[in-house]
């Protein structure tokens, strides 16, 4: 299951983010891709420092604040986060990402895009599933979230360049069905409190939902 966020950040937030990483140094992306996955993998990223910090911080604060987000990842913390340039004849072949980021397990990843999808061709995110592929470009500003144990790649930048920002969320709930669960009842009860405000019904759904998640959360 994965979901597609719609403006996680504005327009004139993604103005703020493109200039602090459009002004800054990047580096060769190898050194954060484990053995196997550095095999595939051809891009950059901003250096470490201040201009990354920023973008990190403004990147945490606006997921955090994405009601979209919380529901879906629960997320206890965000544990890696990192600013990706594509130019062009850069890529990143099938792989998966490491379950163990700085310690902490990683659940799920996320993709915040944050180039205008007219101004690239290809550098889509392509999820390898057995349905299928699927391929998700998003605009600019809008993030998508899937399982961080899929098999994943960016295919190949044949125009332009494609920004965008990735990391991991450790999550307070580990299985998916269980947070599939509590994301469909956010779903619901949100729904019945704008249909009918709030009802004993509405009060039902919340505390079993409370109690599922005091069941199942790792705090
Ligand atoms: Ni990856």
């Amino acid at each position: 299951m994965l979901i597609h966020l719609q403006e996680v950040c504005s327009p004139a937030q993604v103005g703020v983010l493109r200039d602090l990483i459009d002004q800054g140094a990047f580096v060769d992306g190898e050194a954060t891709a484990g053995r196997v996955a550095r095999e595939v993998k051809s891009n950059e990223q901003l250096e470490t420092g201040a201009r990354v910090d920023t973008v990190r911080t403004e990147v945490r604060k606006a997921l955090m604040g994405h009601s979209g987000f919380v529901s879906f990842a629960r997320p206890k913390t965000l544990s890696r986060i990192l600013v990706s340039r594509y130019r062009e004849g850069m890529a990143y072949g099938p792989h998966i990402d490491d379950a163990l980021m700085g310690g902490r397990r990683a659940d799920l990843s996320f993709t915040l895009f944050l180039s205008d999808p007219g101004s690239y061709e290809g550098g889509e995110l392509v999820m390898d599933g057995p349905e299928g592929s699927t391929e998700i470009k998003l605009a600019a500003g809008d993030a998508v979230v899937y399982a961080t144990s899929a098999i994943h790649q960016v295919a190949p930048v044949t125009r332009g360049e494609r920004i965008a920002v990735v990391g991991w969320v450790r999550s307070l709930v580990r299985r998916p069905d269980q947070r599939e669960i509590l994301f469909d009842l956010d779903q619901v009860s949100t729904r019945l409190f704008e249909r009918d405000g709030k009802t004993p019904e509405l009060d039902l759904i919340l505390k079993t939902k409370a109690n599922l998640l005091r069941q199942w959360a790792e705090d």
